[in-house]
């Protein structure tokens, strides 16, 4: 479809294309499965919304104690012009507040369930004692509130909060409940970038979805979506469908964060321009990257700025990469297998006429302590494996298995020494690339496949994408939080291979 920065959208009706529709369903006659890409994909890169931006929450204090209060519930959104759809949200219908903390604060959230079913609440890429991860062992009830409160011990950086019930993750997340986390500290503060909120500083949470041909946006996962990860084919992007953005500045900081249950996004601009990515995971890079494209998989977080001096009206897009599509189609069926195979349109930014004019990016950003190999006490390895034969098509046996073993919340799988160093070697002998995350610690990247990383992985990261035949080695130092009774996770953060046991469990003692 051709389409115009000066497109007149008031020809464009929603209600029509629900007309559409409808039709559609009945030239489908009784196929359950909705291809609501064909239906609803060409209308969903009209930029018709304006961004959501998350509410900003910074927390009361009480005592020194920094105070969050988060109530996980249900509700319905409004993608669709006059369809409510049912969504869950944290202090809302969708998504939830944007949490804001320093570097050295103690923290509580006391988040509450009223779901009507048990969930749990957890803190991605935070250092924390184990009982306070809210992994599968904290469970929090209907009803019930859980309030733990730890340190945060963080260089400056995204983190996020989600879901994290054994089994239930992905239909959790995929119903809305998620939020991001920003975490300041004194040299943060200190850097001349972007930093208004909602103004030149924006959280970008970027999920994809498919909906039911009534609107709905259920957990109805197929087997093939249990094996290639559930991959929607309409963007959000901050449970915004068809966002645009206006500028007003003429740089602008976006956190990025892939929220999607499954994708892999290949992001970039759509006339390719060049952008600074300027933080990873877990920390600032210590220069910035400019790059084009930027792989974010799921759980992934990066920061980027984009220059829109220029004027022109752009959009940050999943760019098709001929490559990486080459399973497509097939067994695999459009999955995104390597990232980049859907046409994900998930913010428009438009500058407006007159932009303030904001300062160039300092060239330093931060200093990263880099650990020397010879530190670690050992090497711990990791295969992540698919069984995709037959048992698999019937649902038998272990089909997602790290060490060949599938999760099981009484069996721990490795114990680690408090206050040692470990290189972690984690490899991937399927088909599907899967992104690799550990609880507790921030790590850094040593090599992929022997070789040294890229600039752009050159942070301390949670998560890291391990492509099929590829070894992924990472260093990290575990020095606090022994627990002998409550594990850790470590997991392939696509939610579906996760919640079908693609996860393990550590202790620190
Ligand atoms: Cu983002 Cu163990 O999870
Ligand atoms: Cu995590
Ligand atoms: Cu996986």
């Amino acid at each position: 479809m051709s389409y115009s920065n000066s497109s007149n959208h008031a020809n464009f009706s929603r209600r029509g294309f629900l007309k559409t529709t409808a039709l559609g369903g009945l030239a489908i006659g009784a196929s359950l499965a909705l291809p609501s890409w064909q239906i609803f994909a060409q209308n969903a890169s009209l930029h018709i919304n304006k961004l959501k931006i998350p509410p900003l929450e910074t927390g009361r204090i009480e005592n020194g104690v920094k105070i969050y209060d988060l109530e996980i519930q249900n509700g319905e959104t409004e993608f669709f012009e006059g369809i409510k759809t049912k969504s869950r949200g944290v202090n809302g219908s969708l998504l939830g507040p944007t949490l804001r903390m320093n570097n050295g604060d103690i923290v509580r959230l006391n988040v509450k369930n009223s779901i009507g079913e048990t969930t749990t609440m957890h803190w991605h890429g935070l250092h924390l004692p184990a009982k306070y991860d809210g992994g599968p062992h904290q469970p929090i009830k209907s009803g019930e509130t859980w309030s733990p409160q730890f340190e945060i011990m963080q260089k400056a950086a995204n983190f996020w909060y989600h879901p994290h019930l054994m089994g239930k993750t992905a239909d959790h997340v995929w119903q809305g409940i998620a939020g991001m986390i920003i975490v300041d500290d004194e040299e943060s503060k200190a850097l001349p970038l972007p930093s208004e909120y909602g103004i030149d500083d924006i959280p970008v949470i970027l999920q994809d979805r498919r909906f039911g041909r009534d609107g709905s946006m259920e957990y109805r996962p197929t087997r093939h979506d249990i094996m290639a990860g559930m991959i929607g084919d309409i963007a959000l992007t901050n449970g915004t469908l068809s966002a645009y953005f206006e500028a007003s500045t003429n740089l602008i900081r976006l956190r990025l964060l892939n929220g999607a249950n499954a994708s892999i996004y290949n992001l970039g601009f759509s006339d390719s321009r060049n952008f600074m990515q300027i933080s990873t995971d877990g920390s600032m890079l210590e220069k910035p990257f400019e790059t084009n494209s930027l792989i974010l998989s799921p759980g992934e977080r990066a920061e980027i700025i984009v220059d829109v001096s220029d004027g022109k009206t752009i959009t940050l897009e999943n760019k098709i990469d001929v490559n990486s599509g080459s399973m497509g189609g097939g067994m695999m069926g459009g999955g995104s297998m390597m990232g980049g195979n859907l046409d994900f349109k998930f913010l428009e930014i438009r500058p407006a006429s007159k932009l303030k004019q904001l300062t160039a990016i300092p060239n330093q950003l931060t200093k990263i302590d880099w650990i020397d190999e010879k530190q670690a006490a050992n090497t711990r390895p990791f295969v992540m494996s698919m069984q995709m034969g037959p048992m698999m098509m019937l649902g038998i046996g272990k089909s997602h298995t790290i060490n060949s073993k599938s999760m099981k919340m009484d069996r721990i799988d490795e114990i680690v020494k408090l206050d040692t160093t470990e290189i972690w070697e984690i490899s991937n002998s399927s088909m599907f690339a899967h992104p690799f995350h550990i609880h507790l610690v921030q790590f850094q990247i040593i090599s992929r496949n022997g070789k040294p990383p890229h600039a752009g992985e050159m942070g301390l990261k949670d998560t890291v994408l391990v492509h099929p035949n590829e070894t992924v080695r990472f260093i990290a130092k575990f020095e606090t939080y022994a627990d002998e009774k409550y594990p850790f996770m470590y997991h392939c953060h696509i939610l579906e291979h996760e919640d079908a046991g693609m996860m393990g469990q550590f202790l620190v003692v």
